[in-house]
């Protein structure tokens, strides 16, 4: 029997040497120290052995049970460290590798020429406002001398909601939620956003776009202060040179009214294709507030004056980049965007 406790000592140890993984150490451990295990099953044999050879015995088996237990704990250890040192070598990062690089956005064209109009008025003393995208019939037409019926509001015909409300054709309307909010007080400010259309999508025309209002409410405010203003946006935006000329319009909301062009930023004026060889380029909507609106804004016509223009961001940057399709702004092509 001692014997055989020598030769599975001798089995066991070589077959430990050549345990390689997890699985293969389990194997290993039901065949030697499991509960059937060879060493159970010699243990299970005390009886053959006479009397007085059985203490000895189990105390060899024992020592046996010990060292095996033991020497499978080390392989347990070796195999572990093993496996560690292959995941470092598998998972290794090498750091030397040039980073990825970060591809940074940037803002729309048409985020950047509103954040352009915007700092240029805000630097004339103008305070910006917002005014909502959802208004009512009133705000849109009513309160700026376009009652029912009146045929102006074809020119800004809208999307109607549920309910009777509609999303603002220009940014006008804001100009009665700026006086209601500062009477008696003298106003000075913009209001920019989006603004919507019923109309045909064309190279010059979207369904929405946006506009920056410009309003001012006084007691002595007259057209020479309208005309130094745009005079002034117009070179800060289109160049120190430029030559600005009032042309008589209509707006029902503003009397006199006038639309504002400008020399024709590309031929200064000679004729060319961007100016459809008229020498001018059309820049805004202006004139003076109408005595109708100023009352719909609580101030007396008989004491105050103002003036408002109106202009489109998108047209603005089409100009000084020569875009010749408002389209693009839109399409969300990259190709289009990254140039600005
Ligand atoms: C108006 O909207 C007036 N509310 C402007 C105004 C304000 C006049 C205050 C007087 C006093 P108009 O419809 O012309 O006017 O539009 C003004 C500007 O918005 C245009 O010059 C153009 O730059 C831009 N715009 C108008 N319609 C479109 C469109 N469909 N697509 C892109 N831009 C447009």
């Amino acid at each position: 029997m001692n014997r055989e406790l020598e030769n599975t000592r001798h089995a066991a140890t070589e077959e430990l040497a050549e345990v390689r993984d997890l699985t293969a150490l389990d194997q290993w451990k039901v065949k030697y120290l499991g509960r059937k295990g060879k060493l159970s099953s010699l243990m299970n044999r005390l009886s053959e052995i006479p009397p007085g050879e059985r203490p000895a015995f189990g105390r060899e088996a024992n020592s046996l049970k010990q060292d095996l237990t033991a020497a499978c704990q080390v392989r347990l250890e070796e195999i572990r460290e093993a496996l560690e040192a292959e995941k470092l070598v598998r998972e290794r990062v090498d750091t030397t590798l040039p980073g990825r690089p970060l591809t940074g956005g940037n803002l729309h064209l048409a985020t950047k020429t509103l954040e352009k109009i915007i700092d240029i008025f805000t630097r004339m003393g103008f305070q910006v406002l917002e005014s909502p995208e959802v208004e009512t019939d009133d705000f849109n037409f009513t309160f700026l001398n376009m009652p029912q019926d009146h045929p102006a509001r074809e020119m800004w015909d809208t999307f109607y909601l549920e309910g009777g409300n509609l999303l603002r054709t220009h940014t006008s309307p804001g100009q009665i939620h700026a006086m209601r909010r500062f009477h008696p007080n003298p106003v000075r400010v913009i209001l920019p956003g989006k603004c919507y259309r019923y109309e045909a999508v064309t190279a010059r025309s979207e369904f929405m776009f946006h506009q920056v209002e410009g309003l001012a409410i006084g007691e002595s405010i007259t057209m020479a202060d309208l005309k130094g203003v745009l005079i002034s946006f117009a070179r800060q935006m289109f160049g120190e040179e430029r030559q600005v000329r009032l042309r008589g319009s209509y707006f029902p909301f503003t009397e006199p009214s006038v639309e504002v062009d400008m020399d024709c930023i590309l031929c200064r004026g000679e004729g060319c294709r961007l100016c459809k060889e008229t020498g001018w380029l059309e820049v805004a909507g202006a004139g003076m507030v109408h005595p109708a609106v100023l009352a719909s804004g609580n101030y007396d016509p008989g004491k105050y004056t103002g003036f408002a223009f109106g202009m489109g961001s998108e047209r603005t940057a089409m100009l000084i980049h020569q875009i010749d399709d408002i389209r693009y702004f839109f399409g969300n092509d990259l190709r289009f965007l990254r140039q600005f």
